[in-house]
C-alpha cells in the first residue's frame, strides 16, 4: 500500500491536476500526422498528456500495456484504465435488459464475475458500469443497458453487479472498480430522445429514480458519473442538489465521480457557462472529480487555483480520492495487474465462459406468446430459417466492447448443431415471394427478425418502435403459408408487435443475448432449455403509449375494462389504442404450466415492528420442470398521495419439478410500505393495503391487511 497522504505532498501542481483528467488512448497513439499541434483532438494541452492519470478505450491489451509502461517511464503514479465493460468484455452474454429479465441476481453476478475476469486479462481497471437509470420509454436507445421500469429490480440488479465486480478486494486479478451511472435519472429523457432534458418531480425522483443509484453506493460501489442530461434544469455534473446535497450530504459518498465524456465541455452547449474556464470552476465546485475527455481542468484548473476561485485543500480532496481508488487497485505495487498480451488468452470465450453467456441468454429471453407450436420436435422433416437474423453474427448488442461478432454463434450454427439431422432452409427475407416458397416447403418455420444493433445504445433513439424494413410484412406472408411458424425476435428495446403479434402462433423474445445466443435459441426452441424470462419492461401496443410502466399513478377517472377495445368518453383512455400494453411487465410463457393454487397471509394486521408472512402456493401442473418467478405486489388502497395502481415488493424464482407443489414466503415489513410523502420525507401510513400475485396486468389472489 502506498502512503498516499505523502506522495500528496511531494506532488506538483501539474501532478494534481493531471490525476483530474481522464483522456482516449488515441491520444497517446500519436499516428495521425494532423495531430502534431499543441493540443490533443479534445483539447488537452499536450504539455499535460505525461500528468494525466486515467485512459479510456483502448484497441487491444498491447496498446493498453503499452501506453501505462511508457507512462512508468516518466511518472510514479500508475494510470487508471478504463473501459465500458457492460455486457461482457470479450466473451458477450445478453444486454442488461435481457438480465433484467432473469428476474436472477445470481445470473447477474456470475457474468459479471466472468467479465471482471475477463477484462483484467485485457488489462483493465475499472469500468463504467452499472446502468441504472429507470426507463420507462422504448424509444430511448439507452433502456438496453439497465433492467427496465421497475424500481426493486434495477436496485437489486445494480447492487449485484458492483458487489461482483469489486469482489471484497480490489487488488485481485477477478475484481475491476465499478461506476455507477448514469445520475440520475437520464433514463427519464423527454420523448425518449437521448440527451434530452429530464424535468421530474422531487417525489418520482426519490420514489423510482434515485434508489437504484442509492443501492449502489450501499453495495461499495468505487465510482458515480453524473448524467449529461438536465435534471429540472440543471445539468447534472453541475447540480449541487443532485451531486452535493443527495449524493454527498446524505448518501454519504465519498468515492470518485467522473463526468461523463465530454459532458464538462457540454455546459456551454447547455447554456450554463460562458466559456471552458467557467465550465470547469462549476463542475470542479459540484464535486466532479475526474473530467472526461473535455478540456476544461487541464486547461483551467491552474488558473482557477491561482485566482483563489478553487482551493487547493479542495484539490487536494479530490486528487486523494482518486490517488485512493488507485491504492485500492493495488496499482502502486502492481500497474499491470494481470493484463495478458495475448489477444487469444485461453481465458477468452473458454468453455466455461460460453456455458455461463449461454445459460444467461437462455434465462434471459421471454416467451411472449406460444399457441401450442412450441417447444419443437427433433423429428422435424425439414426447418425453413427466415429472416435477417437467421444466420447473422450482429447478436451481441450495442455495447459489445472487446466482443467480436464473428465468434459469436448464430442461430442457424445452433439450431445445425443442436440437431444435425434436420435439413435446414435459410432466406434472409429480403424477397418475400422466396421466403414464402421456402416456408411453404417446411413443415416448421423459424423466423428470426429484429432491429439492427445500432437501433439501440447511446445515441439511438427511435420514434417508431416496429421492426423496421418489410418484416411486419415478412412475418404475416410466412405465417399465412405455414402455420407451424415462430417468431424470434432481437432488439435492444421492447418493440410494437401489434401488426404481426396477432397472427404469428409463437413469439420468442432473445433481446440480443450476446456470444452464445444462436445455441440458446436452439436449446429453447427444441425444448432442451425451457424458457423463464419475465419482462423487465413493458412492450407498448403502440409508440403513441410511450412512457407506459406498470406501476402508473391511479387517476380520477379510470377507464373501465372495455376501454381497450373502445373509446370510453372522459375517461383516461385512448380513441384509438387501449390503456395496456402489448406484454406488461411481468409477463413470460414456459413449457410448464404453472398454477398460482392461493395466496395467504399470517395476520390481518401488522405493527411497524413486526412482519406478516406471505404464503405463495404454485403448482407445476405438467410433466416438465420449470422455473417461475412468483412475485408479490403492493397496492396502497388510501394514502396521503396518490400511490401507484400497484408494485413488486418482493420476488423470488423457484424451480418446480414436474408436479410439484411448492409455497413460496415472503416476509412483508414495514419499511416495504414506505414512500416520499408531501412533506419530503420517506414514511409509512396506518391504514390498508393489499398484497397480490401473478404480474402486473394480470394480479391473481389479491388478499388485505392492515398496517396499525
Ligand atoms: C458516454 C456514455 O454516456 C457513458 O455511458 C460511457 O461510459 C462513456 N461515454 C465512456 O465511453
Amino acid at each position: 500500500m502506498q502512503d498516499i497522504r505523502s506522495l500528496l505532498d511531494a506532488m506538483t501542481l501539474d501532478e494534481k491536476i493531471g490525476q483530474l483528467i481522464q483522456c482516449t488512448a488515441s491520444e497517446f497513439v500519436d499516428t495521425d500526422a494532423a495531430a502534431t499541434g499543441p493540443v490533443t483532438e479534445n483539447g488537452i494541452p499536450k504539455s499535460m498528456l505525461p500528468f494525466v492519470g486515467s485512459v479510456l478505450n483502448f484497441g487491444s491489451t498491447a496498446e493498453a500495456i503499452a501506453i501505462q509502461k511508457a507512462h512508468l517511464e516518466h511518472s510514479r503514479i500508475p494510470l487508471l484504465l478504463m473501459m465500458d465493460v457492460i455486457h461482457g468484455y470479450r466473451t458477450i452474454y445478453p444486454i442488461p435488459l435481457a438480465l433484467g429479465c432473469s428476474f436472477d441476481p445470481s445470473v447477474v453476478e456470475t457474468c459479471s464475475k466472468m467479465a471482471a475476469k475477463e477484462a483484467v486479462a485485457g488489462g483493465i481497471h475499472a469500468t463504467f458500469t452499472p446502468m441504472v437509470d429507470l426507463s420507462r420509454d422504448a424509444r430511448w436507445g439507452r433502456v438496453m443497458e439497465g433492467c427496465g421500469e421497475d424500481v426493486l429490480l434495477n436496485c437489486d440488479m445494480g447492487a449485484a453487479q458492483v458487489k461482483a465486480f469489486q469482489g471484497d478486494d480490489l487488488t485481485r486479478h477477478d475484481t475491476l472498480a465499478a461506476c455507477v451511472k448514469h445520475f440520475a435519472a437520464y433514463g427519464g429523457a423527454e420523448a425518449g430522445r437521448d440527451y434530452n432534458t429530464v424535468d421530474i418531480s422531487e417525489h418520482s425522483l426519490r420514489e423510482y429514480y434515485l434508489p437504484a443509484y442509492k443501492a449502489c453506493i450501499d453495495a461499495g460501489v468505487a465510482m458515480v458519473m453524473p448524467s449529461f442530461n438536465t435534471l429540472n434544469g440543471v445539468p447534472s455534473v453541475a447540480n449541487p442538489w443532485l451531486m452535493q446535497t443527495v449524493l454527498k450530504d446524505e448518501w454519504g459518498f465519498d468515492g470518485v465521480v467522473i463526468s461523463d465524456y465530454n459532458a464538462v465541455g457540454e455546459l456551454l452547449s447547455h447554456g450554463l457557462a460562458e466559456n471552458l474556464k467557467d465550465a470547469a470552476a462549476l463542475a470542479f465546485a459540484n464535486g466532479c472529480d475526474i473530467e472526461m475527455c473535455s478540456a476544461g481542468y487541464a486547461c483551467h484548473l491552474k488558473d482557477l487555483i491561482k485566482d483563489g476561485t478553487v482551493s487547493e485543500d479542495v484539490l487536494d480532496g479530490a486528487v486523494l480520492r482518486v490517488l485512493e481508488l488507485k491504492n485500492k487497485l493495488g496499482l502502486f505495487e502492481d500497474p499491470f495487474r494481470g493484463a495478458v498480451a495475448d489477444d487469444n488468452a485461453p481465458l477468452y470465450l473458454c468453455d466455461e465462459h460460453r456455458h455461463i453467456a449461454r445459460t444467461a441468454a437462455e434465462e434471459s429471453a421471454v416467451l411472449l406468446k406460444n399457441d401450442g407450436v412450441l417447444p419443437l420436435s427433433k423429428t422435424l422433416r425439414r426447418i425453413a430459417l427466415i429472416g435477417p437474423f437467421a444466420d447473422s453474427h450482429d447478436i451481441l448488442g450495442f455495447w459489445s466492447c472487446g466482443g467480436r461478432s464473428a465468434e459469436s454463434v448464430t442461430v442457424k450454427e445452433g439450431i445445425a448443431a443442436l440437431c444435425p439431422d434436420i435439413p435446414l432452409t435459410v432466406a434472409n427475407g429480403e424477397d418475400i415471394d422466396e421466403a414464402i416458397a421456402v416456408a411453404k416447403d417446411a413443415d416448421a418455420v423459424i423466423l428470426c427478425l429484429g432491429e439492427p444493433q445500432n437501433y439501440s445504445g447511446e445515441g439511438n433513439s427511435r420514434a417508431d418502435l416496429r421492426l423496421p424494413g418489410r418484416q411486419e410484412a415478412l412475418a404475416l406472408a410466412v405465417t399465412h403459408n405455414n402455420r407451424n411458424t415462430v417468431c424470434v425476435t432481437f432488439s435492444g428495446r421492447p418493440l410494437v408487435m401489434s401488426a404481426f403479434v396477432n397472427d404469428v402462433p409463437a413469439v420468442l423474445h432473445m433481446w440480443f443475448p450476446g456470444s452464445e445466443g444462436g445455441n440458446a435459441v436452439a436449446r429453447l426452441l427444441f425444448g432442451d432449455a425451457n424458457p423463464c424470462g419475465k419482462l423487465a419492461m413493458s412492450f407498448p401496443k403502440e409508440v403513441g403509449q410511450c412512457p407506459i410502466y406498470y406501476n402508473h399513478l391511479r387517476t380520477g377517472r379510470p377507464a373501465p375494462a372495455d376501454a381497450e377495445t373502445r373509446h370510453v368518453p372522459f375517461t383516461s383512455n385512448y380513441i384509438d389504442c387501449g390503456n395496456l400494453p402489448q406484454f406488461s411487465f411481468g409477463h413470460g410463457l414456459s413449457y410448464s404450466r404453472f398454477v398460482y393454487e392461493s395466496l395467504t397471509l399470517s395476520a390481518e394486521r401488522m405493527t411497524a415492528d413486526d412482519t406478516i408472512d406471505v404464503d405463495i402456493a404454485l403448482y407445476n401442473d405438467s410433466d416438465r420442470e420449470g422455473k417461475e418467478t412468483v412475485m408479490l405486489f403492493l397496492r396502497d388502497a388510501v394514502a396521503s398521495i396518490a400511490r401507484p395502481v400497484c408494485r413488486l415488493i418482493a420476488y423470488q424464482k423457484v424451480t418446480l419439478a414436474p408436479h410439484e407443489r411448492r409455497t413460496v414466503r415472503f416476509a412483508v415489513s414495514e419499511p416495504m410500505l414506505r414512500f416520499w410523502n408531501a412533506e419530503q420525507r420517506f414514511v409509512s401510513e396506518a391504514g390498508r393495503f393489499e398484497l397480490s400475485t401473478g404480474y402486473a396486468d394480470h394480479l391473481l389472489h389479491t388478499v388485505s391487511f392492515s398496517l396499525e
